[in-house]
């Protein structure tokens, strides 16, 4: 069975990576996302446990794809799951440059652990976690650039960001 691995840190989940769930879902046989700290983004918006909920809802109706969150690395994380690759989205030039890197460094740690890059969807090229977070602060509309199901979860907790 095919494996792939979709780890990110879904800061909220947009549709950027639902487009990339999906597409990987239809290419391999089993999906896990997987919900990882970044230590580049220190001060994240929603708790793990709030992620997991909105990325469980998010691809609910795909029936290959499971979640799962770690606290770890992503190289080690992934040896329990044997021949998994690593699938990841591109959206631009300056995304290659980090994601190269990363798969370094998950190689250095992990040797047999491949990485497969999807290019993003043409429509939601511009779209990133930190674009909706800015947005939901602005009370934006929400709608075409995440899941419609978390829509209210985002805007609850923007709320509570203005209200500090
Ligand atoms: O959605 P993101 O923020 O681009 O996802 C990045 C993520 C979470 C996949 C990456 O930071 C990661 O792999 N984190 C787990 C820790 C790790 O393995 N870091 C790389 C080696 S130092």
């Amino acid at each position: 069975m095919s494996i792939a691995i979709c780890p990110g840190s879904f800061d909220p989940i947009t549709l950027g990576h639902l487009n990339i769930i999906r597409r990987t879902s239809k290419i391999f046989d089993r999906v896990v996302v997987c919900v990882m700290n970044n230590a580049n983004k220190p001060n994240p918006m929603f708790t793990v446990e709030e992620k997991l909920d909105m990325v469980i809802r998010a691809v609910e109706r795909y029936p290959n794809v499971t979640v799962d969150c770690s606290s770890g690395l992503l190289a080690e994380y992934a040896k329990q799951y044997e021949g998994a690759v690593i699938v990841k989205g591109l959206r631009a030039a300056s995304d290659f440059e980090y994601e190269f890197q990363m798969n370094l460094i998950n190689k250095k740690i992990n040797p047999a652990l491949e990485t497969m890059f999807l290019t993003a969807s043409e429509k939601y090229t511009f779209l990133s976690s930190s674009i909706v977070r800015e947005m939901a602060y602005y009370g934006a509309d929400l709608t075409g650039l995440v899941p419609n199901e978390i829509i209210p979860d985002i805007q609850r907790k923007a709320e509570i960001w203005r209200s500090k």
